[in-house]
């Protein structure tokens, strides 16, 4: 049986399947969720907000509230969408604003340009680059450090 879930940000509703990840619903809909971890509990990237219905969904692992606890913009309803399995009805989702480090290539065509959204941490969420900022080239090379260290903290963390 699948169960409706909410959307905000996009105003619609979509069907997850009972114990699927609200992860699957969001990309579903066409929203862009970087993943960075591969859907392991261990980045900020998939990181959302549950407006109502937390009780719908399954309980936090450890693993999900050591890495909530590193995310800088994280909050009593925060949840990592791979990670929050849909049990019943009434969840509202609302996901943090901004976009992630992903394709350099994307990123240095923006370099002459205004940040259009905030760009986040993959690991903390905290803001790299705030919205309405100047892209530079010498930003664009510390972003690529942060995707750098950030997949280094990634493989030495797998390994466990
Ligand atoms: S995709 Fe990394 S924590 Fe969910």
């Amino acid at each position: 049986m699948a169960k409706t879930v909410k959307l905000a940000p996009i105003n619609r509703e979509t069907a997850i399947a009972t114990n699927d990840n609200l992860l699957s619903g969001l990309l579903k809909n066409e929203l862009k969720v970087l993943q960075e971890c591969g859907g392991r509990g261990m980045c900020a990237t998939c990181h959302v907000y549950i407006k109502a219905g937390m009780e719908s969904l399954s309980p936090l692992s450890r693993r999900e509230q050591r890495t909530l606890g590193a995310i800088t913009t994280c909050n009593v309803n925060s949840r990592l969408a791979c990670q929050a399995r849909v049990l019943d009805e009434g969840v509202i989702v609302e996901l943090p604003s901004g976009m992630y480090v992903s394709d350099m290539q994307d990123i240095e065509a923006l370099i002459g340009r205004r940040a259009e959204q905030n760009i986040l941490h993959p690991l903390t969420g905290t803001v790299l680059v705030e919205a309405g900022k100047l892209i530079t080239r010498s930003m664009i090379t510390q972003l690529e450090e942060t995707r750098v260290k950030a997949s280094q903290y990634l493989t030495a963390e797998s390994e466990f």
